[in-house]
């Protein structure tokens, strides 16, 4: 396949653009937005955009992950430059932790929001922010790394 390279390249922007813009999003101007709102009107809004987002963002996580080992396969595997394997290292760090958030805490917000147990809710949500903070720092120092791999 003669485009082969540039299709897989294009869709692993595509869902790297998706996901930390995403990310980016709902931290920065989001979270801002709602945190006058009650924990009542807050915490299922909140569990309505995850409930959203989370799909868009299992979908670029997806296409991330193949897009990415098919580009290593092609740019020498084991033996590709450190930076590729540096940015699959970091990206498979982001994805466990976008793991943890989506089948840990997720169900938690979840929960917490049938029972409207709102303190519960309000700390998991908590502990998203944070996680999700660390997901858009590493993912902003994945895309340095790839730039260094050129
Ligand atoms: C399983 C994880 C990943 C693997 C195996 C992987 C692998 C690769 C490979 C082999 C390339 C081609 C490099 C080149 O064109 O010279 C690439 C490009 C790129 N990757 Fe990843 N990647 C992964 C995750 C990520 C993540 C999580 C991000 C950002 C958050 C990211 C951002 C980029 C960017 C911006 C490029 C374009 C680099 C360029 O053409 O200058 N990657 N990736």
């Amino acid at each position: 396949m003669i485009y082969a390279i540039e299709a897989a390249l294009f869709l692993h922007l595509l869902g790297v653009a998706v996901w930390v813009g995403g990310m980016v999003f709902a931290h920065f101007c989001l979270r801002p937005a709602l945190a006058d709102l009650s924990p009542q009107l807050r915490l299922p809004l909140w569990e309505a955009v995850f409930g959203r987002f989370f799909s868009w963002a299992a979908a670029a996580v997806l296409l991330i992950l193949f897009s990415g080992g098919f580009l290593l396969s092609r740019f020498g595997g084991a033996h590709a430059l450190w930076p590729l394997h540096t940015m699959a290292g970091l990206g498979v760090v982001m994805m466990l932790l976008f793991g943890h958030i989506r089948f840990a805490l997720f169900p938690r917000v979840r929960r917490a929001v049938q029972t409207q147990n709102w303190p519960d809710g309000a700390r998991a949500v908590g502990v998203v922010r944070q996680i999700v903070l660390v997901n858009i720092v590493l993912g902003v120092v994945t895309i340095g790394v790839a730039v260094l791999a050129r």
